[in-house]
């Protein structure tokens, strides 16, 4: 087998000088690579995290080898083209299997990135900054240090932002250097050309008359004003072939020719099966191997690391390496068969994701040949909407704010994650919701006022403080339709995942109980509603020939049937979290703020 080497593209690409190929990074599927070997680290997943964390150790001289289950697939359009992949396809996707509480398969699959790259190979490649309110919140969780103010000089660090030019700027794109990074790894633009800007100029219409108060317009990643825009993506377009590309982390980390380390070592196609332990349970290093075996304790192999192992295997991935390493929920381990090491019950536990559908109206026959309005393109969501409960219920925000505020609320809702197995104690429970219900309730939209000394007499102005939103509303074309997804952002709801056996290679079972809290499912409804009154609105009269295609549920559908039709059509968001969660043991953590 000949390994693969990361300059092999970036010498052909940029014709550099042969000095380069001294520090090349080694990308190869050879055992050999690792076996018996030691190194400074050890990481399990090549994936956003696993590639940053490897691109800043080995940039600071340590010896780091990253284990990747999948292969590299950066040849493959599907990866490579932004435009290139459709929903639902299987390259470079785990596409593992979920479960009800009653242990009956889910008809969907949860997409989840599975080659070099991870989730950035295949995902929507949204680019939008986080507000400062919930970074905040993380540190108020038992983890110092954790804040806005010490993440953003990261979130610039990452960026290289591509301003729009004056054709997308006419055609919408807002776009603010104060809320980007400029120097940094990743690419971030507009598509060239701008998609969809006829229906992108009806729905910036349209949006602020469902949702009152919502202000359109300018850079989404400026999160202390604008809260609908056209979407800027984790792209670049390129002129040679006239298309767009997607800028994953394996772009950024691993394969950029500026980026290339002798002291890197990723070895692709391989599964990590445990973590090593040594005396007082310290990190020696980890056991692997093929992604193509079947058996695996004949064909193990073991890696040594000097320094340390950093599992980056993904949301979902992760917390099962722990527990076939002898780490975590003692029943878990004992009904796999897993020898303890550690009794740690939050391995697995607080697992979420934002329960997601979408809701089609029918573009009436004279439009549905205008590309301005359906263009078969699928860079998704142009113009995305962050809904605060302000707008999502102008008249009756304060009633579910009354509801989910209340302390004997909060209990219950605490307990029936306990009861559920997806908090470990009624403690952690309350302060993981208590954290959330406190974003949702506190953040509103406000109207502050504040005067100003000018020219020697005083102006005053009015400042909009924006919410946490609490709903994501994507509008896009379909065939033959327009249509919206939605979901609501921050869910109360949780699950969880464990292994089912000691093999590395069966899928853990995921159980993610979207939409079990009555708040989510109140948010989902009203989200559904807005969807169909966008489409009923006044702006769209002439282009929408059904306002209620699919579903065909009326303005006048019930609740009930409105949540019916979400729970059966419904998907998981891919933007999964928890399961090795950081937070202090006693609440249920996993990791501490230093990530131990
Ligand atoms: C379909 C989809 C759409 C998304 N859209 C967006 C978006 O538009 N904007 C946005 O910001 N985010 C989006 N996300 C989320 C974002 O991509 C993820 O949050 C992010 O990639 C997570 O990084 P990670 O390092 O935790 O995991 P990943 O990037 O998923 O990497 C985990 C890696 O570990 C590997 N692995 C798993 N198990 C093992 C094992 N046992 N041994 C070795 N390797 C293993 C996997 O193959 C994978 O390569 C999307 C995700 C998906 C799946
Ligand atoms: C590595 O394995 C993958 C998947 O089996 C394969 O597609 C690829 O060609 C291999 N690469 C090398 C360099 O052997
Ligand atoms: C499995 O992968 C290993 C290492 O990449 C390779 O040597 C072997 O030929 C593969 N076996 C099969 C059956 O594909
Ligand atoms: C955010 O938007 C508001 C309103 O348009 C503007 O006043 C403010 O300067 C913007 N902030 C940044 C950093 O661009
Ligand atoms: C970023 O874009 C430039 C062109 O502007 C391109 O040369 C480079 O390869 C891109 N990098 C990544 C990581 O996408
Ligand atoms: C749209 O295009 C199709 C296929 O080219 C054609 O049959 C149809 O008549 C066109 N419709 C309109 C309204 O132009
Ligand atoms: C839409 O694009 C896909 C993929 O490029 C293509 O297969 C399909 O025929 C196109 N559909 C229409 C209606 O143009
Ligand atoms: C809930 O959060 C608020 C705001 O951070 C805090 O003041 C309060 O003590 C928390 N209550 C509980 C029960 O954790
Ligand atoms: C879990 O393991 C048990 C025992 O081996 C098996 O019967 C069951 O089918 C497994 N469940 C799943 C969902 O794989
Ligand atoms: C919905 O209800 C209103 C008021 O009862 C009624 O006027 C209207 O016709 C109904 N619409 C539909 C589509 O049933």
């Amino acid at each position: 087998m000949s390994p693969l080497n990361a300059c092999g593209r970036a010498f052909f690409a940029l014709a550099l000088g042969l000095h380069r190929w001294a520090s090349c990074t080694m990308v190869t599927n050879d055992t050999g690579i690792a076996a018996g070997k030691t190194f400074d680290y050890i990481i399990a997943g090549a994936g956003l995290s696993g590639l940053t964390v490897g691109n800043k150790l080995s940039g600071k001289g340590y010896s780091v080898l990253i284990i990747e289950a999948g292969p590299d697939a950066s040849w493959n359009p599907e990866v490579f083209d932004a435009e290139g992949r459709m929903f639902g396809s299987k390259t470079c996707n785990w596409q593992y299997p979920a479960y009800g509480d009653d242990g009956k398969l889910l008809p969907w699959k949860i997409d989840s990135g599975a080659c070099i790259g991870g989730s950035t190979s295949i995902n929507g490649m949204v680019w939008y900054r986080p507000t400062k309110a919930e970074l905040d919140k993380i540190e108020t969780l038992g983890n110092p240090g954790w804040n806005w103010d010490n993440l953003e000089p990261y979130m610039v660090a990452a960026e290289r932002n591509i301003p729009p030019d004056a054709t997308q700027i006419a055609q919408g794109a807002g776009s603010s250097p104060d809320v980007h990074g400029h120097n940094g790894f990743i690419n971030t633009s507009f598509p060239t050309p701008l998609r969809i800007p006829g229906a992108v100029d009806l729905y910036k219409e349209a949006l602020p008359l469902v949702f009152p108060g919502l202000a359109v317009g300018g850079d989404l990643s400026n999160r202390t004003s604008v809260s609908s825009a056209s979407t800027m993506y984790t792209i670049w377009y390129d002129t040679v072939t006239g298309k767009n590309r997607r800028s994953s982390a394996a772009d950024g980390y691993l394969w950029a020719p500026n980026q290339q380390r002798a002291k890197l070592t990723v070895l692709a196609t391989h599964v990590v099966d445990k973590v090593l332990f040594g005396q007082g349970i310290t990190a020696t290093g980890v056991s692997f191997l093929p992604a193509n075996g079947s058996t695996p304790s004949s064909k193990t192999f073991k890696a040594y690391a000097a320094k340390g192992v950093i599992l980056s295997a993904g949301s979902l991935a992760s917390a099962p390496v722990l527990e076939r390493s002898g780490v975590g929920k003692p029943s878990v381990l004992k009904s796999a068969g897993i020898t303890r090491l550690v009794d740690l019950p939050g391995v697995g536990a607080n697992v979420n994701d934002q329960p997601g559908t979408a809701a089609y109206a029918l573009v009436s026959a004279a439009y549905q040949n205008d590309t301005s309005i359906i263009d078969n393109r699928s860079l998704f969501a142009p113009e995305i909407s962050l809904i605060n409960i302000d707008e999502l219920w102008p008249l009756t925000a304060g009633s579910f704010i009354l509801d989910i505020a209340s302390q004997k609320g909060l209990r219950s809702r605490a307990q029936a994650l306990v009861d559920a197995g997806a908090a470990v104690n009624i403690f952690g429970a309350g302060a993981v919701l208590n954290a959330s219900i406190d974003l949702i309730t506190t953040h509103r939209r406000k109207l502050a006022l504040s005067i100003f000394h000018l020219h020697g007499g005083y102006k005053a102005t009015y400042l909009i403080l924006l919410a946490v939103p609490i709903v994501e509303f994507l509008a896009e074309s379909g065939s033959s339709t327009l249509y919206a997804a939605f979901w609501p952002l921050v869910p109360l709801s949780r699950g969880h995942v464990h292994i089912n056996s000691s093999n590395p290679l069966d899928h853990p079972i995921i159980v993610p109980r979207l939409l079990e809290d009555p708040f989510d499912a109140a948010v989902a409804v009203a989200a559904a509603r807005a969807s169909r009154a966008v489409f009923a609105s006044a702006p769209f009269e002439d282009i929408v020939a059904n306002a209620y295609y699919d579903p065909p549920i009326g303005p006048n559908g019930t609740d009930a049937e409105y949540l019916a039709w979400y729970r059966k059509s419904m998907f998981g968001a891919s933007h999964w979290v928890g399961a090795t969660t950081m937070m202090p043991r006693h609440l249920g953590g996993v990791v501490d703020h230093q990530l131990r």
